[in-house]
């Protein structure tokens, strides 16, 4: 049978699920910037990518420049096409608009240019995360698209996605009937399909989470950890290995591959962060499509995707992945 390029499988989904034109585009231009962007991050050294630019982020980050570079590739392959009402960006503080010489569209576009970015300098697996939500209604209204268009709870995207750059360079898709995997033929430049109907095993024995800020945990997670930590012995009568990666791009990508589960819960450092990952750009895409993989998502307390924003670049905690083991994480935060 023909290889299917991503193209085709938009296409097809236009015929079995009505994806409307303009968000086949999107992908499209967003697939397209992600080549753009697996090309510099694999250029290192040789072309000067490396290293930070000596600025901050909104956050307080240092930027990377591969995480400016990034932001710019998105911003200028997304801004002309006529798809799009606005984005927003790690990268950037305010909502970014369309430059009046150019129509706009239905969607808004908001992404993590380049997530795990204190690995590029180490050749370590990074990526870009994104997600689509529909513009509400302007009601004739003509000036700057404000930050409230953007404050929609993740059941309200209509797709989400993130590309890996890893030893291979991978998109995965969700367009709310389920995740599909598609590997970057450098040879041809396309996105071909070779990951049909993604699913995150039910069960897992394989946790991901930073151990240094063990002591900021709260008491549910505490106890999660260490019963994971007690093994055979403990009160879940099982071993579990441990990995963390610290792009959560690729920590993510290892659950839809083999199952796990994957927390960066709240802690003490700062009583002002309620976790590290933010909710626009992280948590929600990558919830999205973790449900639509069958597994779970929550902040400890509540289903990830039903969060009602209050801002751009809002921080929660994140538990996700294998469902049994977001399931009990979730229930000790209740007891
Ligand atoms: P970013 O590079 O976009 O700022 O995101 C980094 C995030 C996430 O990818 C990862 O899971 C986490 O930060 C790593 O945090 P630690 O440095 O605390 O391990
Ligand atoms: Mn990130
Ligand atoms: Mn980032």
């Amino acid at each position: 049978m023909s290889r299917i390029t991503l193209s085709r499988y938009l296409i097809e989904q236009t015929r079995s699920h009505n994806t409307p034109a303009d968000l086949r585009f999107l992908i499209e231009v967003v697939a397209r910037a992600c080549k753009a962007i697996s090309h510099a991050v694999s250029k290192g050294a040789l072309d000067d990518v490396l290293g930070s630019m000596g600025t901050e982020n909104v956050q307080g980050e240092v930027q990377k420049k591969l995480d400016v570079m990034s932001n710019e590739i998105l911003l200028e392959a997304n801004e002309w096409g006529g798809h799009l009402a606005g984005m927003a960006s790690e990268e950037m503080d305010q909502a970014y608009q369309i430059p009046g010489r150019y129509p706009k569209g239905a969607y808004l576009l908001v992404f993590d240019p380049l997530d795990g970015s204190s690995n590029i300098d180490v050749n370590v697996s990074v990526g870009t995360i994104f997600s689509v939500l529909r513009c509400p209604e302007r009601n004739g209204a003509t000036g700057d698209l404000g930050e409230e268009a953007f404050l929609q709870p993740g059941t309200e995207q209509v797709a989400a996605g993130y590309a890996i750059y890893g030893p291979q360079t991978m998109l995965l898709l969700t367009l709310g009937n389920g995740v599909k995997g598609f590997t970057l033929d450098r040879e041809l430049g396309s996105f071909v399909l070779t990951h049909d109907d993604i699913k995150v095993p039910e069960t897992t024995q394989e946790f991901a989470v930073n151990m240094s800020n063990q002591r900021h945990w709260e008491a549910p997670v505490q106890r999660y950890v260490s019963e994971l930590l007690a093994g055979e012995s403990g009160p879940l009568e099982k071993n579990y290995n441990m990995r963390w990666i610290a792009s959560m791009v690729a920590d993510v990508h290892r659950i839809l591959t083999r199952g796990g589960v994957f927390m960066y819960p709240r802690d003490g450092r700062d009583p002002a962060m309620p976790g590290k990952l933010r909710l626009m750009y992280e948590a929600n895409p990558m919830s999205f499509i973790i449900e639509q993989a069958g597994g779970a998502a929550t902040n400890g307390t509540q289903r990830i995707l039903d969060i009602q924003p209050t801002s751009l670049h809002q921080r929660v905690p994140v538990f996700l992945g294998s469902k049994e083991e977001v399931e009990r994480v979730t229930a000790y935060h209740q007891e």
